[in-house]
């Protein structure tokens, strides 16, 4: 009986990143793929997603239906999924492993730091949800004296000509001098622009912008700009439990 768990193997290996369409059915024909143990050569052929050992190169493939990936952003790109004439984010991922995702909220072209790539639109949808108040932490460097009753404002929430005020950050300073401030910011709204004219609403202007962490997600300080990874099993199962 059709219970919809079957699928050709060329659509198969396509759905698991291992290449595009017209890719993975050359690697089929060349051998490449066996299942259950036994070469495959042809595309057309059915699998079974749940019970069939599907092999590429010799390695198993683990097909999920969510992917789930941490870019380190770079300035310089836009966070689009494409765009006629600005590199975008998803540019910097392989074809195979970009396609059908997109970037969870946005990052300006200037800042830098964690951007989360899925499908997952769920997951996507709680993490930007004001309402779900999941705070993401940007570091700060900013031009300008910020004194205490500066921070004390942005933790109170500031007005930066939106209807209403933003709702209260939390502020860690690192470092101040009398021109100067870096601090952590952790807001849970994702307004354009946020954080820049929070700083701006009480006299100060961001100079470098990066976003260190989503929720439970930190960035992997072993990634260099420009560079992603796979989510690890726990990262998502945290973001996942994050009420
Ligand atoms: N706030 C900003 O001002 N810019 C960003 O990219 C993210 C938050």
């Amino acid at each position: 009986m059709w219970n919809g768990n079957f699928m050709r193997l060329d659509k198969y290996l396509a759905n698991a990143r291992i290449g595009t369409r017209s890719e993975v059915k050359k690697y089929i024909w060349r051998g490449q793929v066996a299942v259950n143990g036994e070469i495959v050569k042809k595309p057309e052929q059915h699998i079974c997603e749940s019970t069939d050992i599907v092999e590429f190169d010799g390695e198993r493939i683990e097909y999920s239906q969510y992917q789930y990936y941490m870019l380190n952003k770079p300035a310089g790109v836009i966070t689009a999924v494409s765009d006629a004439s600005e590199r975008t984010v998803m540019d910097l991922l392989p074809e195979n492993i970009g396609k059908g995702l997109s970037p969870v909220g946005r990052l300006d072209k200037d800042a830098e730091g964690l951007l989360l790539i899925t499908n997952d639109g769920g997951l996507a949808h709680k993490l930007l949800s004001p309402k779900k108040r999941i705070f993401k932490t940007y570091y700060v460097e900013c031009a300008g004296a910020v004194d205490d009753a500066d921070i004390e404002m942005l933790e109170r929430g500031v007005d930066i000509g939106d209807d209403k005020p933003t709702a209260p950050a939390r502020v860690k300073l690192v470092e101040r001098t009398a021109e100067s401030c870096i601090m952590e910011m952790s807001i849970s709204e994702g307004r354009f622009h946020q954080v820049k004219r929070m700083v701006e609403a009480v006299g100060g202007r961001v100079t470098y912008l990066k976003r260190i962490s989503i929720g439970a997600l930190e960035l992997d300080g072993t990634l260099a700009k420009g560079d992603f990874r796979k989510l690890h099993d726990a990262e998502i199962m945290a973001l996942k439990e994050m009420k």
